[in-house]
């Protein structure tokens, strides 16, 4: 899709509150998938987080038609928290619970919907989307029981709040990535337990990657890790 018709879809996505992000992030989210294209960096496109499918529908659009995308959400109500995570997260948490968080723009909170799953499936059509023609692969679970990397991640887009989820992303698509693919991480400025899950799991990697703070945190591989690396010098 031309850069023109992804700026409009984009204000459209926004117009529609689809997305927690607001337009500038949206569009540099889909820059970093064309880049990825650009430099045929091999393999899938993921996003771990996908709420209403506002992001996700930027990164559709944004990929080349055979790449595989695959996008993972419980289509429901978020997780709790853990130990790991803050206070700040503990407090949004517990408006989630209480049934009084107002979603995007003052409509229905989006973990409030009865069936997401179909109202996100409905949202990548009305933006004519079709998933079986543009491979586009929806897997609706907790990504504990439910996110299986098995090829090559070329970008993964992890939106995901909390701690143990993102921590559970790292784990099982970081291994996975190319050399100069990238991961773009939404909330390690936004929520305390995403910024620890993130320090923790690159503490003893950060060599094998370049850090760069755009509206959103960039990782990208810069070399593979070997397999048996010894940490300990
Ligand atoms: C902030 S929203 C994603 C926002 C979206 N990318 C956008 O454009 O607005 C975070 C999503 O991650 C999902 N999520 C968080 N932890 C999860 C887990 N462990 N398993 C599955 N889904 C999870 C939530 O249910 C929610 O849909």
């Amino acid at each position: 899709m031309s850069s023109e018709l992804i700026s409009a879809l984009i204000s459209r996505v926004s117009k529609q509150g689809l997305s927690y992000l607001d337009k500038a992030a949206l569009a540099e989210l889909g820059e970093t998938v064309i880049a990825i294209e650009e430099q045929q960096i091999p393999g899938i496109v993921l996003e771990a987080g996908c709420a209403l499918g506002g992001s996700g529908i930027v990164i559709a659009a944004s990929k080349a038609l055979s790449r595989d995308f695959y996008i993972y959400d419980v289509f429901g109500m978020i997780p709790p928290p853990s130990r790991h995570d803050g206070a700040d997260v503990f407090e949004r948490y517990a408006l989630i619970k209480s049934g009084k968080s107002s979603g995007i723009n003052g409509e229905m909170y989006y973990g409030y919907e009865n069936d997401l799953y179909e109202k996100v499936r409905k949202n990548f059509k009305d933006f004519g989307f079709d998933p079986a023609q543009q491979n586009i692969h929806f897997t609706k679970g907790l990504y504990e029981h439910s996110l299986h990397v098995h090829s090559s991640v070329a970008f993964a887009h992890i939106d995901c709040d909390w701690y143990e989820s993102v921590t559970t992303c790292l784990q099982r698509i970081e291994p996975w990535l190319a050399t100069n693919g990238i991961l773009v991480i939404d909330d390690y400025d936004t929520w305390s337990g995403c910024r620890t899950a993130v320090d923790e799991y690159f503490s003893d990697k950060k060599k094998h990657f370049s850090f760069e703070r755009k509206s959103r945190l960039h990782i990208k591989k810069i070399s593979a890790e070997p397999k048996h690396e010894n940490h300990h010098f």
